[in-house]
């Protein structure tokens, strides 16, 4: 099922997606409305902490904490954080006409946590939830990825060279899997994550300007 008006950022830690996310916010209209994964949620709050290393649970549990809370995201009512970002309700704002940008999503999940979990695990949990219509996958090998984290500070549990090597194989073999059928109306942008960052805007701009939401 495709849920109208998402839009959804996904790539290896250090792809870039966060400073497209900043340069899209400047040039859209109130019209769009910007999250990320984990949420602002209590239960993405949770896994702030986990991520920090401060909170040891399982691998299982860190896969059923990253599901619960996208059904937090997706399913709560609509509400805000301090700094404006949607906290929960990506359903109702999407069904009210706002389109929904979002930094992470199931396709994180199935790449993340198919490393340490059983493959099966991640795409059991995340079964459910609907497909953005729109996705940009920003790819970049491990080493250039994780050069760029290095440049901005302290890393979290899964920046690490051999994880984050392995984990642009899972996000590759996750995405092909829903080139097919299975994700038919959602359209996929692959980005290479290396070209120059204005470069970048500019593709994503030139799909988002074509979706049906902005002919409307
Ligand atoms: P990230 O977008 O890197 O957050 P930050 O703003 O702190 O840079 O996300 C944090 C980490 O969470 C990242 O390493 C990927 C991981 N993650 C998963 O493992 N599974 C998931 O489902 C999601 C959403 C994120």
């Amino acid at each position: 099922m495709i849920l109208e008006n998402f839009i959804v950022f996904e790539g290896i830690d250090g792809a870039g997606t966060t400073t497209q996310l900043n340069i899209l916010k400047k040039k859209c209209g109130s019209n769009f409305l910007f999250t990320a994964e984990p949420s602002r949620s209590p239960v993405g709050k949770f896994l702030r902490s986990m991520l920090g290393g401060n909170v040891p649970v399982t691998n299982e549990t860190a896969a059923y904490l990253f599901a619960a809370d996208r059904n937090e995201h997706l399913n709560a009512d609509i509400s805000f954080s301090e700094d404006g970002i949607l906290c929960g309700g990506i359903k109702k704002a999407c069904g009210q006409g706002k389109c929904v940008v979002c930094d992470r999503y199931i396709f994180s999940s199935l790449a993340y946590q198919s490393i340490d979990c059983s493959p099966s695990v991640p795409r059991m949990l995340n079964s459910l939830f609907p497909l953005p219509e729109l996705l940009f996958y920003f790819d970049i090998d491990a080493k250039t990825a994780l050069s760029r984290v290095d440049s901005r500070g302290s890393r979290e549990i899964y920046e690490k060279l051999d994880f984050l090597e392995k984990t642009v194989i899972e996000y590759r073999k996750a995405i092909d899997e829903y080139r097919g059928e299975k994700g038919s109306g959602m359209k996929i942008v692959d980005i290479d994550a290396t070209l120059p960052v204005e470069k970048i805007s500019e593709i994503i701009w030139t799909n988002i300007a074509d979706l049906p939401i902005m002919k409307a």
